[in-house]
């Protein structure tokens, strides 16, 4: 694991800045929380003092199947999309490739330093591809699911760049300012309160870092929005997205509709 981010990191349980000397044998410096391995070279920051997150929905249940990890990236994912988001979506459009293209331009990897945090991660496919784009620079994949963490331990094992980490997307373990830019690709629909998130990436942001997401807007089809509706996956509108955005102190506004799929922009001031 790259020590690059030993400086960044903060303690789940007494959020001390970079509480750990060494990632092999971490232990916090200030209160003495010994964080384990959720995945084999995958830190595990959940603090078992407060418990095992629950999944809260049938969803994040499936996220957390180790046949659902496995399969996620070339059947899973295109299903879904393809169902909840239409045919205009960005998985139709050019696969996960044009996704990938997309966010890894929006996030401008050329003009900008890093860290960068891949924000739920799942499998780490977008991980891996900021990770060759931007060899230079540290990439955290964060996902709370170990089994998607553990698919994306193997498939990111030869990014000497890239560090996975296990961890709530409510309370982020990491230091104000730590990163460059998140990516947060299909995730916000399964987050219990976005408000939270949303307050924890502008924290973790460094003044004029990019924060870019993709969501579902409304299905374009009576079957996405059937299913949507049957599996609990809320949606969002572009205006309702920009003026959150906007309250909690992202600037510069910007989105493109890919079918019923939403891909959104902004910067912290
Ligand atoms: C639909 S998948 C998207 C994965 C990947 N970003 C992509 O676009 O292919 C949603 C991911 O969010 C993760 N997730 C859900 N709730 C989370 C939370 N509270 N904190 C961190 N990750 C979470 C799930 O485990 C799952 O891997």
């Amino acid at each position: 694991m790259d020590p690059a981010v030993l400086p960044i990191l903060s303690c789940p349980r007494c959020k001390a800045a970079a509480p750990f000397r060494d990632v092999r044998a971490a232990r916090c410096m200030t209160c003495g929380m010994e964080p384990g391995w959720a995945a084999p070279g995958v830190l595990d920051l959940i603090d078992t003092a407060v418990g095992e997150p629950t999944a809260s929905n049938t969803e994040q249940r499936l996220m957390e199947s180790d046949l659902v990890a496995r399969i996620y990236d070339r059947f899973w994912r295109p299903t879904f999309v393809r169902l909840l988001a239409g045919k205009g979506a960005g998985a139709s459009v050019g696969g996960l490739a044009g996704e990938l293209f997309i966010h890894k331009h929006g996030l401008s990897l050329d003009d900008r330093p890093g860290p960068w945090l891949d924000l739920s991660c799942g499998p780490g496919a977008f991980a891996r591809a900021l990770a060759a784009s931007a060899p230079g620079a540290l990439v955290v994949g964060l996902d709370i699911s170990r089994a998607m963490l553990e698919v994306a331990a193997q498939r990111t094992g030869g990014y000497t760049n890239v560090v996975l980490v296990r961890a709530d997307a409510h309370s982020l373990p990491f230091v104000d300012g730590a990163f460059g830019g998140v990516n947060n690709a299909g995730a916000l629909h399964a987050y219990d309160d976005p408000e939270l998130v949303f307050r924890e990436i502008r924290r973790v942001l460094r003044p004029g870092g990019i924060y870019m997401g993709s969501t579902f807007a409304e299905a374009p089809t009576l079957l996405g929005r059937l299913t949507a509706r049957a599996a609990g996956i809320r949606r969002f509108e572009p205006s309702e997205l920009r003026a959150w955005l906007q309250r909690i102190g992202f600037a510069d506004y910007e989105d493109v509709r890919l079918g019923g799929a939403l891909v959104f922009r902004v910067r912290r001031p």
